[in-house]
């Protein structure tokens, strides 16, 4: 039996402009797919776009395009970042693609023939950036749970889909297949959060708008955009046409990679339907995290800084593919910023890496004119690299079939480390002193080379273009840069001619990269400032001086479960009892940015209840319609009064 791999990416909303994290898990899956074919692995990585939905017909509406035009442009923009950044997919889907329509019809006619879809009517809270509905008890302040928008209320005739018949099989399924969401905590977040407080029927269809699938069989209907987008994964396949070929040969998939906000889809309304259509359920749904930037979430309006474009044109796709994949522990959430991106290519990429590359060859330039002697004495320090290099393929293995991309990342830096290490060890250029020495010095330059070809092998999945340059260097044929040959040391021939490439990774001033990136910052919008200005009724200070303003120092701080905008924050405000306060800032600061900082908090604020936890006051932050701002105060003793 031949291996298979299937490995998708979630499909993305043409948005005008993707930002940085919208590269994170595409990057992901492509390392990942890389990997598997490298293994030998019948690979599909699948991505594609999220073309249908009131929001992209309200966006083309507003630029005098139809829809199509509209989603025609934006997916264009997004091919060619892929493209960019090197990425490997095999298939690429649009919804708008005729025979993904096609297949979704037929679904959702399936769905109602089994008697899964009813029509009925529908009355709930809409919000339109989400393209999702939600339930009274679902809204966090009235607003939208996941982006903390508007959420409006829609009452209309409606098709639903079953979902809350398939509660118990869900969690007996989840139960029964512990790998089946990832990391763990996201499926204790899925039962306790979603699935325990009941599942209500799925309202799957709208007359609102047209911008969709439509319904076949009742006209003026469409395809809810989640069940359209979520059957590309089978459809994509050939399922529901006239060649299903794919679909059995790969169906059902190995892993579907998604951001945590819409792990709720994958892993309640998708496995649903599969379950509605009796077809097999994908093995594994990994949620990972959020890429922040420093103070805020990601959104265009940060302008450079987060365009991909612009970074991978500024650093190389590579140092960006690296910083991803590196930086954050693949599930968790991270913050970007360019120090740590800097710093990241500075030591990791030009120092350790860059440098072991340009030395070695400079080595075998310098003293055997580019050539190794085929005599060569073996010596010290020779078994411990050898041993690291070989041993550190079952590494790379063990945490890249965990999805562990930063993992696996360090365990090959180690080699890189080891290697460079052995540099000093041998010091080559004393060796070089004495002819004597020729031998010697040609199996250490040697050696440096053959653990470079590991090296570069091991890196393929991770940075292509890299891995592709080292080994143009070491001179290496196809067939000794194949995983399987990183078993064997010594597989390069003796006598190799090395070549000295460019340099892979210059050197980046920190200081002034970061003076040029300040300056090219995109000027604070005008009219912004302008609709900022709010005018209230002029109080009297006595107004002023009901509210008890106090600096209080956030000794805890974690997220709420429930509601993704929530912190919950624990202050130390001065008195003997530690606060409780919970704060919109989510999508703002990790918990991480703000313990052990000073915070400004309202302290006579009535205590309400939010999302379950009992918040005994505010803090102040600054909300310019962009991002918000806490507005610290580390240099004051917590309980100083604020007047
Ligand atoms: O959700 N950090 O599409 P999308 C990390 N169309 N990942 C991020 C991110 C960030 N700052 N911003 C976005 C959709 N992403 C639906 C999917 S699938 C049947 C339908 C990730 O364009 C996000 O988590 O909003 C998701 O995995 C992907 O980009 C696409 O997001
Ligand atoms: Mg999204």
């Amino acid at each position: 039996m031949s291996k298979k791999f299937y490995i998708t990416t979630p499909i993305y909303y043409p948005s005008d402009k993707l930002h940085i994290g919208h590269s994170y898990t595409t990057v992901a899956a492509d390392a990942m797919a890389r990997y598997k074919r490298m293994q030998g692995y019948e690979t599909m990585f699948l991505t594609g776009t999220d073309e249908h939905g009131q929001k992209i017909e309200t966006k083309a509406n507003n630029k005098g395009v139809t829809p199509k035009q509209y989603v025609d442009e934006v997916v264009a923009g997004i091919k060619e970042l892929w493209k960019l950044m090197n990425i490997s997919n095999d298939r690429f889907i649009r919804t708008t693609d005729d025979y993904h329509e096609a297949a979704v019809q037929k679904i959702f006619k399936e769905l109602y023939d089994r008697g899964d879809i009813y029509k009925g009517h529908y009355e709930g809270h809409y919000c339109t950036p989400c393209e999702a509905f939600w339930t009274e008890t679902q809204l966090v302040d009235g607003k939208c749970p996941d982006c903390g928008g508007e959420v409006h209320l829609d009452k209309e005739e409606a098709y639903f889909f079953r979902l809350s018949k398939y509660a118990d099989r869900l969690v007996e399924y989840y139960e029964a297949h512990p790998d089946f969401i990832q990391p763990v905590s996201r499926k204790n977040e899925m039962i306790n959060n979603f699935i325990k407080p009941g599942l209500e029927d799925l309202c799957v269809s709208r007359t609102s708008f047209s911008w969709g699938v439509p319904v076949d069989f009742d006209p003026g209907h469409v395809v809810y955009v989640w069940v359209d987008a979520l059957s590309n994964y089978i459809t994509a396949m050939g399922y529901g046409s006239d060649n299903q070929a794919d679909y059995e040969k790969f169906w059902p998939a190995d892993v579907h990679l998604v951001g945590k906000e819409i792990v709720r889809f994958h892993t309640i309304i998708w496995p649903a339907m599969l379950m509605a259509l009796d077809l097999p359920l994908p093995k594994q749904v990994f949620g990972h995290g959020w890429l922040l930037l420093q103070g805020g979430k990601m959104s265009k309006s940060k302008g450079n800084v987060v365009d991909p474009v612009v970074l991978c044109e500024r650093y190389g796709v590579d140092a960006i593919r690296y910083f991803l994949l590196r930086e954050i522990p693949f599930g968790s959430d991270g913050v970007f910023t360019n120090e740590a991106l800097i710093h990241r290519i500075n030591s990791d990429l030009a120092n350790d890496l860059g440098n072991l590359v340009s030395r070695t060859a400079a080595m075998v330039g310098k003293y055997f004119g580019g050539q190794l002697p085929a005599d060569q004495l073996a010596g010290d320090f020779d078994d411990d690299l050898i041993a690291l290099a070989t041993a550190t393929k079952a590494e790379v293995e063990k945490n890249m079939d965990t999805l562990q991309f930063s993992t696996a990342l360090t365990e090959l830096w180690k080699l890189v480390s080891r290697t460079n290490k052995y540099i000093d060890e041998t010091a080559p250029w004393a060796l070089a002193k004495e002819e004597a020495n020729a031998p010697r010095l040609a199996r250490v330059l040697y050696n440096l080379c053959e653990s470079l070809r590991m090296i570069s092998i091991m890196l393929t999945p991770f940075l292509p273009a890299t891995a592709e340059a080292i080994g143009k260097g070491l001179n290496a044929s196809a067939d000794i840069l194949t995983w399987e040959s990183l078993d064997t040391f010594g597989l390069l021939p003796h006598d190799s001619v090395i070549t000295k490439g460019d340099v892979l990774f210059p050197r980046i001033d920190m200081e002034k990269e970061l003076a040029e990136l300040e300056a090219a910052k995109p000027a604070p919008k005008e009219e912004k400032k302008e609709e900022n200005v709010v005018t209230l009724a002029q109080i009297g200070i006595e107004d002023f001086a009901k509210v008890e303003l106090r600096v209080a120092k956030v000794t805890a701080c974690e997220p709420i479960k429930k509601a993704k905008k929530l912190l919950k924050l624990t202050l130390d405000d001065g008195t003997d009892t530690p606060r409780t306060v919970a704060s919109g800032i989510a999508l703002y600061y990790t918990p991480e940015q703000l313990i052990g900082h000073n915070v400004i908090v309202v302290a006579n604020l009535k205590p309400a209840t939010l999302c379950g936890v009992e918040s005994q006051g505010m803090i102040l932050a600054a909300d310019n319609g962009e991002t918000v701002t806490v507005l610290f105060a580390d240099d004051v003793a917590p309980g100083s009064k604020v007047r």
